[in-house]
C-alpha cells in the first residue's frame, strides 16, 4: 500500500515538474533539450515537441527594447514592468533588439549589460520552458550605440583599405564588445553595393564592386562570428542598393542577370563564410516587396544558395506590405505572405500582440502551415543553442566597462589610416613638412565628432546629443598633438580666415558631410555645404595653398572646386581615431594606401557610372574605381599568365611590383579581367583579384593570383538572365598596374 502511494506521489511530482520546469532553475537538466551533452539537433526537436503554438509564434517575434522602456515606445526610461509582462510573459516574445539610438540611460557598457540581464532574467522567469531571449543590435562600425565604445570607420572607409584581414580584426573587436554587453546578434554586415551616390546608405556598403564587397563582407562575418556568442546578419538581401533615383526604399528595376551577376555575389560569399542570419531588403524589386518574395527568400536563398539559418525581417517590414507597398489591404494577409515567403522572425517592432494573434489565427485557419512554423522555430532555436544561450544566458556586468572602454584604439587608428585615400597631390604639396610652423585650419568638419563618426553612432542619425558625445580625436586635436610647436589657427569665420591666411604656410580645409542615416541621407546633389565652398573659393582667390580633407560617406560633387585646391584627401567616416589618422597622413608619418572602392562621378548626370560597365557605355569619372595616390611610386613588370588553358582549369597570373620611391608604402595590386567576346555583351573589365602588399624603398615582390570558376564565369543565355553560370571559351585580357596580357580558354 505504502509502495503504491509512493508511486502515485512520484508520478504526480513528475507531472508537476514536467509542466512547470521553470520553477526549478536553469541549471537542472529535466528534459533532453536542457542537456548540453546532447547534439543540438536533438535538443531542438525535443524542445519543439514541448512547445505550444503560442510559444512557437512568440519565438518568431522580435520587439524593440524601447517598447519595454519608459512611458512610451520612444522613451529611453528604465524598464517598465507592465510592458515586460505584456511582451515577455503574455506574448512570450523570443527576441529583443536595440534599434539605432535605443540605449539605456546612462549609456555605459555596464548599464547595457545590466539592462540585457534584467530582460533576460524576466524572460526566463516567465517562460514555461525557460527559453532565453536573443538580443540584437546594429553594431555596424564598432558597438556604436554604446557610449565609450571604440568606433571604427564605416564600411565604405574599410572597403578603401582593400584589406580583408583588417576588416576581420575590426569585426572581431566589435563582436567582443557586443558580447560583453549581453548582446548576441549583430545586424551586420551589409552586402549591398555602393552604386548610387544619391542613396543615403551608400556609406554602409563596401563599395560598388561585387568581388571586393564580397571579400570584405565575408571577412566581416568571419570576424563577428569568431566570437562564439555572437551571430552576424547578411543584410539587406537583395537588390536594395539600386533604388530609383537613389531614393531609399524606392522600387529597384533589376534584370535577373544583374541580380545574379552584381547583387547576389556578396551574399553568396557571406553564406560561404557561415553567416548565421539574413535580413531581407526592406524595399521592392521589380514591383515585388522582398519581404513577400517567395522567389528570393526561398527559391534563391534557400534552394539555390543553400542558406539554412534564420531570416529576420527588417523594421516593421511586414506591416509595410500593406501600409506602404499596398500589396494587401490588411496586416493578417501581409503576415501570411511574408511568413510563407520565408521570413522566420518579424522585427515587429512594437506591437507584439498584433503579430502573434494574427499568426496564430492564420495557422488555425490553415493559411500558414504548422510545418512552416516549425521550420522557422527550429532555425531560431538552433541559433539560440549554438550561441550557448541556454547554458549562459547572462553576462557579467562587472566586466563590461573593462572590456569596452578605450579598447582597441590602435586597431581603430590602423583602420582609419589604411582607409585614407589621397585623390590629388599637386606638386607633391603633401606630405607637409614636420617643421611647418603655421597652419590655418578651417571647414565645418575640422572639429566635429558627430561628422567624423557618421550615422549609426550613439543615435540613429549620429551622435547629436551634446551630452552624449563619444570620445574621439578630431582633425584639430590630431594636428595639435602632432605639431605641438606650430601655430594652428582654427576659425569658422570667413573674414577671420582671410586675415589669418596671410600668415599661414598652408590652409587645411576639412569639409564634406555631416551624419545621417537611411532615407534621411538621400540627396539628389550631394556636395559640400555653401559655407565651406565659399571658404575654398575665397582662399584660393588669395592664391593660398589649400589641402582639402573630405569627411563623408560617398563621392561628393566637387568638380567645381577640384582646381581650386592643391590636394584632396578622402577620409570617409574615420571614427574615434579619425583626427590622428588624418594628421599622420598629412605629415607623412603614414604613407596613404587607400584606393577608392567606387567611381567618383563628375556630376549626377553621369549616373549610373561604374568601372565594370558594358563595353557600349562610357566611363569618364572624376576619379576612377581603384584610384588612390601614394607618397612613393610603384612600378609593375613581368606580367605573366598561363597563355592557354582548358575549360575547367585554373588560370595563373603573376606580376612583379617594386617600390621605386624613397618611402615605405603599401600598394593594392588590382587584377582586372576583360573578355574579348562573350556569350552576352562583355563588360569593359571586372576586378577578379587583389592583394595589399607592403614594400620598403627598392624592395620587389611577385604577386600571384589564381583565377577559377568564380572569377571567370558569367551568366549565359537570353535576356531573361536565367541561363547557366558558366565560363565561356575564348580570349581574355588581364590588366594590372597599367600592364596587359592575354590568355585563351579552349573548350
Ligand atoms: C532598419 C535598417 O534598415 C536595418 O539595417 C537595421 O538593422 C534595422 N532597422 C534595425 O535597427
Amino acid at each position: 500500500m505504502l509502495k503504491r502511494n509512493w508511486r502515485v506521489i512520484l508520478v504526480v511530482c513528475g507531472l508537476i515538474l514536467a509542466l512547470t520546469p521553470n520553477l526549478y532553475g536553469a541549471d537542472k537538466v529535466l528534459f533532453p533539450y536542457q542537456d548540453p551533452q546532447l547534439p543540438i539537433e536533438e535538443r531542438v526537436e525535443d524542445l519543439l515537441s514541448r512547445m505550444t503554438l503560442a510559444e512557437k509564434v512568440g519565438q518568431m517575434t522580435q520587439i524593440e527594447v524601447a517598447r519595454l522602456m519608459g512611458r512610451d515606445q520612444w522613451d529611453r526610461g528604465p524598464l517598465n514592468n507592465t510592458w515586460l509582462r505584456n511582451i515577455l510573459r503574455d506574448n512570450v516574445v523570443g527576441s529583443v533588439f536595440s534599434g539605432g539610438g535605443s540605449a539605456p540611460v546612462p549609456n555605459t557598457p555596464r548599464d547595457w549589460a545590466e539592462m540585457t540581464n534584467a530582460i533576460q532574467a524576466y524572460a526566463l522567469e516567465h517562460s514555461r520552458l525557460r527559453i532565453p531571449i536573443i538580443y540584437g543590435v546594429d553594431a555596424v562600425h564598432g558597438h556604436n550605440t554604446v557610449l565609450g565604445a571604440t568606433i571604427y570607420p564605416h564600411n565604405i572607409g574599410l572597403a578603401a583599405t582593400w584589406n580583408p584581414e583588417l576588416v576581420r580584426k575590426v569585426a572581431e573587436a566589435a563582436a567582443n564588445d557586443v558580447a560583453a554587453t549581453g548582446v548576441h546578434w549583430n545586424f551586420a554586415p551589409v552586402g549591398d553595393l555602393g552604386l548610387d551616390m544619391r542613396w543615403g546608405r551608400f556609406y554602409e556598403t563596401f563599395g560598388e564592386d561585387p568581388y571586393l564587397a564580397g571579400e570584405m563582407a565575408a571577412a566581416s562575418v568571419a570576424g563577428f562570428q569568431s566570437e562564439p556568442r555572437v551571430a552576424a546578419t547578411a543584410k539587406h538581401f537583395v537588390g536594395y542598393s539600386e533604388p530609383e533615383q537613389g531614393q531609399d526604399r524606392a522600387n529597384a528595376e533589376l534584370s535577373l542577370r544583374s541580380l545574379r551577376e552584381v547583387h547576389f555575389p556578396p551574399f553568396e560569399k557571406m553564406i560561404e563564410a557561415g553567416v548565421a542570419t539574413f535580413m531581407p531588403n526592406s524595399g521592392t524589386v521589380n514591383g515585388v516587396p522582398v519581404h513577400a518574395s517567395h522567389y528570393l527568400l526561398t527559391e534563391v536563398l534557400r534552394n539555390q544558395m543553400g542558406f539554412d539559418g534564420v531570416v529576420v525581417s527588417d523594421w516593421e517590414d511586414i506591416v509595410k506590405l500593406y501600409s506602404t507597398y499596398r500589396i494587401t489591404d490588411n496586416y493578417r494577409d501581409a503576415i501570411r505572405l511574408s511568413v510563407n515567403a520565408g521570413v522566420d522572425m518579424s522585427m515587429v517592432p512594437h506591437d507584439a500582440k498584433g503579430f502573434t494573434s494574427n499568426l496564430i489565427s492564420l495557422v488555425e485557419d490553415g493559411l500558414v502551415s504548422e510545418e512552416r512554423i516549425d521550420e522557422a522555430v527550429r532555425r531560431i532555436l538552433t541559433l539560440k543553442f549554438k550561441l550557448g544561450l541556454f547554458e549562459n544566458p547572462f553576462v557579467d556586468p562587472e566586466q563590461a566597462d573593462k572590456v569596452i572602454l578605450n579598447a582597441n584604439r590602435d586597431l581603430a587608428k590602423r583602420a582609419a589610416l589604411e582607409s585614407m585615400t589621397l585623390l590629388k597631390n599637386k606638386n607633391n604639396i603633401l606630405p607637409l613638412a614636420k617643421t611647418t610652423g603655421s597652419i590655418l585650419l578651417v571647414g565645418s568638419n575640422a572639429h566635429s565628432i558627430t561628422s567624423q563618426m557618421g550615422g549609426w553612432t550613439i543615435g540613429w542619425q549620429g551622435a547629436d546629443n551634446p551630452w552624449e558625445l563619444p570620445p574621439a580625436v578630431t582633425v584639430r586635436d590630431g594636428l595639435l598633438a602632432a605639431l605641438p610647436k606650430a601655430d594652428i589657427h582654427f576659425t569658422a569665420d570667413l573674414n577671420r580666415a582671410l586675415q589669418l591666411a596671410d600668415e599661414a604656410e598652408v590652409v587645411i580645409v576639412v569639409a564634406g558631410e555631416g551624419a545621417y542615416a537611411e532615407m534621411h541621407g538621400d540627396n539628389l546633389e550631394p556636395s559640400l555645404n555653401q559655407a565651406d565652398k565659399d571658404l575654398i573659393k575665397a582662399l584660393s582667390a588669395e592664391g593660398k595653398r589649400i589641402v582639402l580633407v573630405l569627411i563623408g560617406g560617398r563621392p561628393l560633387l566637387i568638380t567645381d572646386i577640384v582646381d581650386q585646391v592643391d590636394a584632396i584627401l578622402m577620409a570617409f567616416y574615420p571614427g574615434t581615431e579619425g583626427g590622428s589618422a588624418v594628421a599622420d597622413v598629412l605629415l607623412g608619418s603614414y604613407n596613404p594606401s587607400g584606393k577608392l572602392p567606387f567611381s567618383w562621378p563628375r556630376s549626377t548626370a553621369q549616373l549610373p557610372q561604374r568601372y565594370n560597365h558594358w563595353i557600349t557605355s562610357s566611363y569618364d569619372p572624376l576619379y576612377p574605381f581603384g584610384w588612390g595616390l601614394s607618397y612613393t611610386s610603384f612600378s609593375y613588370s613581368n606580367l605573366k599568365v598561363s597563355n592557354r588553358v582548358k575549360l575547367g582549369e585554373t588560370v595563373e597570373v603573376s606580376v612583379r611590383v617594386e617600390n621605386r620611391g624613397k618611402m615605405v608604402g603599401e600598394e593594392v595590386v588590382q587584377l582586372y579581367l576583360s573578355p574579348s567576346h562573350g556569350p552576352t555583351l562583355p563588360r569593359q573589365r571586372s576586378l577578379v583579384g587583389f592583394a595589399k602588399i607592403q614594400l620598403e624603398p627598392g624592395e620587389r615582390k611577385t604577386v600571384t593570383f589564381q583565377l577559377g570558376f568564380q572569377e571567370l564565369a558569367s551568366i549565359h543565355g537570353d535576356i531573361l538572365g536565367d541561363g547557366e553560370k558558366a565560363v565561356a571559351p575564348g580570349e581574355y585580357t588581364v590588366s594590372v598596374g597599367g600592364l596587359q596580357n592575354k590568355f585563351k580558354i579552349t573548350p
